[in-house]
C-alpha cells in the first residue's frame, strides 16, 4: 500500500503539473481525491490492516492527499494567472497612437437660414410659435376666408387625409390659431413644413418650408409691413437690397402683394439667378382681411394687421447657389457636408 500511495502521489503530481486547462485540473481532482478516487479507495482498505500498520498508512494517505491538494491549488493559481496575462496582452492599448476623429455633424442649410430668420424677427419683437402639420379644413382654409368651393382652393393642390383633415398647405393656418388664443397686440412668426400635391422637379417639391408672419394692433398700416420686410431683406441679403411690392391676390389679405427683392447675385442688372429680371420673388403678404379678423373675434373697426408668408427653400437655394431644390430633401451626406 505504501508503494501504491507513493505511485499515486507521483502520478498525480506529474499530471497536475502538466495540465494546461482548469477543466483538466478538475478531472484530476476527481480522479485522485474524489469520493470514488484513488486515495479514497486506499483509505477504504485500511480496515483490513493490522492495528500497527493502520495509523501509519492512514497518516501517509493523508499526507499524499494534502500534497496532491496543494499541487492542485498551485496549478489553479498558475492557470488563472496565465489566463489573466493573456487577456491583458490581448487588450493592450497603445495610448501613444493618434486618435481617430469622429465626424462632426452640421446644420442643414434650411436650418441655418431658418435660424437667421428667427434671429431677425426676434430682434424686431416677434414671438416664434408652432402649429400642427396635420390641420383641419377650418384653420387651413375656411377661417382664412377660403370657403369650400372657393376658386382660390385651386391655387394649392391639397393632400386630404379625410373630408376635414389635411396636410397644411400653408403656415397661414398659424394666424388663426394665434388670433384665437392671443389678443392684440400680436407679433408672431411661425416656421414649418407645408405640403402640396405638386410634381417634383428642380424648383418644386411636395414638401417645402414657409415662415408665416402676423402683426395685429391698433393703427397697423402697409407702411409697417414694408418697413419690417425691408429690414428683413437688408439683414438677409445686405443693406443695399431693394424691396418691391407687386399687387397680387390672396383671399386672406386685402390689399395683397407679392414681394420681390433686388437680385443679390447681380445687384439688379439681370443674371441667371434672377432669370434676367434683376428681381427675385421671396414672399406673399398683405393687410389681414376683415373677414379673417372677424373669424377670430377681433374687431376690424378697432384693429388692423399685416401678414406675410416667406418661402424658405428659394431663399436657401439662392443664398447657397443650389441649382436643384431636390438636393435639400435627399439628405445626401456628400451634399450636406459642403455647408
Ligand atoms: N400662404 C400663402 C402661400 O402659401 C403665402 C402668404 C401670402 C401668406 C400672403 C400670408 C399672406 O400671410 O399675407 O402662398
Amino acid at each position: 500500500m505504501r508503494e501504491q500511495l507513493s505511485k499515486i502521489r507521483e502520478e498525480a503530481l506529474v499530471a497536475v503539473k502538466a495540465a494546461t486547462a482548469l477543466s483538466e485540473i478538475e478531472e484530476l481532482r476527481v480522479k485522485f481525491l474524489g469520493k470514488k478516487g484513488e486515495v479514497s479507495s486506499i483509505l477504504k482498505q485500511l480496515g483490513g490492516l493490522s492495528a500497527e500498520e493502520r495509523p501509519v498508512i492512514g497518516q501517509l494517505a493523508n499526507e499524499v492527499r494534502a500534497d496532491i491538494d496543494a499541487a492542485i491549488s498551485d496549478a489553479k493559481k498558475r492557470l488563472e494567472a496565465d489566463a489573466l496575462n493573456q487577456k491583458l496582452a490581448a487588450e493592450k492599448l497603445d495610448i501613444t497612437m493618434p486618435g481617430k476623429s469622429g465626424k462632426i455633424g452640421g446644420l442643414h442649410p434650411i436650418n441655418t437660414v431658418l435660424n437667421d430668420m428667427i434671429d431677425i424677427f426676434q430682434s424686431m419683437g416677434f414671438d416664434v410659435v408652432d402649429g400642427p402639420e396635420v390641420e383641419t379644413d377650418y384653420y387651413n382654409f375656411e377661417a382664412l376666408n377660403v370657403p369650400a368651393d372657393h376658386p382660390a382652393r385651386d391655387m394649392q393642390d391639397t393632400f386630404y387625409l379625410s373630408d376635414n383633415l389635411l396636410l397644411r398647405t400653408q403656415t397661414s393656418a398659424a394666424q388663426i390659431r394665434t388670433m384665437k388664443t392671443r389678443k392684440p397686440p400680436i407679433r408672431i412668426v411661425c416656421p414649418g413644413r407645408v405640403f402640396r400635391a405638386d410634381e417634383v422637379d428642380a424648383t418644386h417639391s411636395p414638401v417645402f418650408h414657409q415662415m408665416e408672419g402676423l402683426v395685429v394692433d391698433k393703427g397697423v398700416t402697409m407702411c409697417d409691413l414694408l418697413g419690417v420686410l425691408e429690414k428683413f431683406a437688408h439683414e438677409i441679403y445686405g443693406p443695399e437690397t431693394k424691396v418691391k411690392f407687386r399687387p397680387s391676390f390672396f383671399p386672406f389679405t386685402e390689399p395683397s402683394v407679392e414681394v420681390d427683392v433686388s437680385c443679390s447675385e447681380c445687384g439688379g442688372k439681370g443674371c441667371r439667378v434672377c432669370k434676367g429680371t434683376g428681381w427675385i420673388e421671396i414672399l406673399g403678404a398683405g393687410m389681414v382681411h376683415p373677414n379673417v379678423l372677424r373669424a377670430c373675434d377681433i374687431d376690424p373697426e378697432v384693429y388692423s394687421g399685416f401678414a406675410f408668408g416667406i418661402g424658405l427653400d428659394r431663399l436657401t437655394t439662392t443664398r447657397y447657389k443650389i441649382s436643384d431644390i431636390r438636393l435639400l430633401f435627399e439628405n445626401d451626406i456628400r451634399f450636406l457636408e459642403q455647408f
